[in-house]
């Protein structure tokens, strides 16, 4: 970590989480809390809760929550130290120098000049475009039906005829070679120095989920190779990580995103109403690009060219989609070639159409499938069946295996019995591993999604301490840190404790000594297990007592599968411990009103 914990915390406390969020979320008092619509999902009906007590967020929809540099993390796709700059600046706090090494700091500092150099050459080929050097591009683009609106939204611009305007243009902005350089937007030339890559060609300038200008496209006008010309991947520029538009699709109020191939597809779908459309600008979709629209949304569209190339785009994009947990379909433009064309002839309207009815990834990929067989054959219907086999065996989930399985074979005559024993006979050579693993993180999916009971009363109990942290003096003596049995939660067990010792619970302090999103997400629902309502102050009081009873015998449970079980002590131990189970559940817990 690069900033002392006192100081993260200063940060953090000096930024009140419900100004900060609500100047991204329109948030509504209710009762304690402060509840809007969740950021990070879709949804219609508010499950976003904000809680200036605790300092934190929380959403009962999607399950994402943290303290205020978390917040600031997720929505702007900032790092730790981004995050922590941007609210340390609104609060007004000043954050030292960071003591990293000369390199580290001489690299961010190149990073952080080539990124203006891009702002400044962006905004060149914006004015370029709209001056009169610019007209025939600007007639270009008129022609290709985009308004005036359209083009400033994408900061489209032009690359004007000229050996190295660009290049003596950034020089008398104050820009050295080294930067210029690794921008690599130059060509160098022994006899001629840098020349500028684009020269006369229209202006597509690709940013960041911030709006940050990080890469340029340059078209053709008309007729002429290459069609597109890209600038290279840079310290800014991960092609692998960046999808075009996503700056504007990750505000759109829609459940979906629609992802296609090209810069103009993705214009044309952004003029039309589809403003939930990225492109993947001719590169095959990566799992980096999934994790990124993962933060988004979990339902993608496909919406490649209708041709060879586009059919092997979706071949390609639906394992990693469906291996990250993202629902796909896969949207048909027939007869058009791409998106631009379809909506040109016709209209937003019938595309909208063509949405609702997109295909399904798996019945798309076993319709392509067919295609290499012919089911007429006894011996190509054998062959196609066992591949279907191999490919429904690809589900890790039993249940959806299993409908997949019965509509599959529904659809194509196959009998059901049958399929389900070649199933079991390729799985037993070992077939089914899935195409592709699940992004791992630190803290599993699984866990995330259906908390054993132990995990969940763990939950509730660290909640409900944080929330009313005068009970722990009352059970102090029975409970440490040790009773709790992931690592994770260990550590969150024994600062809490301690900070109650101390006199304050401060969970959102606790969030913030963590600085990767997915344990802050993880540590603040330590703290926001959803508690039952309980009326009377005695359901309270055994409520309480239930859980810590059932932590407690769980710790118990665990502390008794080590060691020799014959050993004296472990004997003594374990008769110790049942006295201790005996005692609390005599224990009068007093909760006050
Ligand atoms: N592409 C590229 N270089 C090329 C051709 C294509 O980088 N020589 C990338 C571009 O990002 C392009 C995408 O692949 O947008 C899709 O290619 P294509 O369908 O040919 O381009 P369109 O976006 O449809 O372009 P246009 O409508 O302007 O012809
Ligand atoms: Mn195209």
């Amino acid at each position: 970590m690069y900033y002392p914990d006192n100081l993260v915390e200063e940060v953090r406390a000096r930024n009140d989480i419900v100004d900060v969020i609500s100047s991204y979320v329109r948030l509504q008092k209710k009762g304690s809390n402060h509840v809007g619509l969740c950021p990070f999902h879709n949804e219609k009906t508010a499950s976003f809760s904000v809680s200036r007590s605790k300092q934190m967020y929380k959403c009962f929809g999607c399950g994402k929550s943290g303290n205020v540099i978390t917040f600031v993390m997720e929505y702007e796709n900032y790092t730790f130290q981004e995050a922590l700059k941007l609210l340390a600046e609104r609060a007004g706090v000043t954050l030292p120098e960071i003591k990293y090494t000369k390199e580290a700091r001489e690299r961010d500092n190149l990073k952080a000049r080539i990124l203006e150099a891009y702002k400044e050459a962006g905004k060149y080929y914006y004015f370029q475009l709209r001056s009169e050097a610019g007209k025939r591009a600007y007639e270009y683009f008129k022609d290709r039906g985009l308004s005036d609106d359209t083009m400033n939204k994408f900061g489209l611009g032009y690359a004007v005829t000229g050996r190295n305007l660009m290049y003596r243009y950034l020089k008398s902005k104050g820009y050295d070679d080294s930067v210029l350089k690794e921008m690599h937007i130059f060509y160098m030339n022994e006899r001629e120095g840098m020349t500028d890559m684009f020269w006369n060609r229209a202006i597509f300038p690709i940013m960041d989920v911030n709006h940050r200008v990080i890469a340029f496209g340059g078209r053709v006008m008309g007729q002429g190779e290459p069609k597109y010309l890209n600038s290279p991947e840079t310290m800014v520029f991960d092609k692998g990580r960046n999808l075009y538009g996503l700056n504007h699709a990750r505000t759109s109020r829609k459940d979906n995103i629609i992802v296609c191939e090209g810069y103009m597809d993705v214009i044309a779908l952004h003029q039309a109403g589809f403003d939930q459309a990225v492109g993947a600008l001719g590169t095959a979709l990566t799992s980096g690009h999934v994790n990124l629209l993962k933060r988004y949304t979990s339902n993608v569209l496909l919406c490649y060219d209708n041709d060879g190339a586009g059919t092997k785009a979706n071949l390609r994009a639906i394992p990693i989609l469906r291996g990250a947990g993202v629902s796909t379909k896969v949207i048909n433009l027939s007869p058009y070639k791409d998106p631009d064309e379809f909506i040109k002839n016709l209209g937003s309207e019938e595309l909208e159409i063509r949405l609702k009815n997109a295909e399904n990834s798996f019945y798309y990929e076993i319709r392509i499938l067919e295609g290499d067989y012919d089911l007429n054959d006894p011996d190509g219907r054998t062959r196609f069946t066992n591949e279907v086999a191999r490919k429904l065996l690809k589900f890790e989930d039993a249940i959806e295996r299993d409908n997949y399985l019965e509509a599959i074979c529904t659809k194509y005559r196959i009998n059901i019995e049958s399929m389900r024993k070649l199933m079991g006979k390729l799985a037993a050579k070992g077939e089914g591993i899935p195409e592709y693993e699940r992004p791992r993180s630190l803290v599993s999916s699984a866990k995330k999604d259906s908390d054993s009971g132990i995990r969940k009363a763990q939950k509730l109990l660290l909640t409900w301490l944080c929330e009313e942290p005068e009970l722990y003096g009352q059970v102090d003596k029975y409970l440490n840190e040790d009773d709790f049995d992931e690592d994770i939660i260990k550590t969150v067990a024994g600062i809490l404790f301690d900070q109650i010792k101390q006199g304050t619970a401060n969970p959102a302090g606790i969030i913030s000594m963590f600085t990767n999103e997915e344990e802050q997400s993880e540590v603040g629902s330590l703290f926001s297990t959803k508690l039952e309502k309980l009326n009377t102050k005695a359901e309270k009081e055994k409520a309480f007592k239930d859980i810590l009873i059932k932590v407690k015998e769980h710790s118990f449970e665990m502390q008794a599968k080590l060691g020799d079980p014959a050993d004296i002590n472990r004997i003594n131990l374990a008769l110790e411990n049942k006295k201790t189970l005996n005692e609390l559940k005599g224990l009068r817990i007093v909760i006050s009103e």
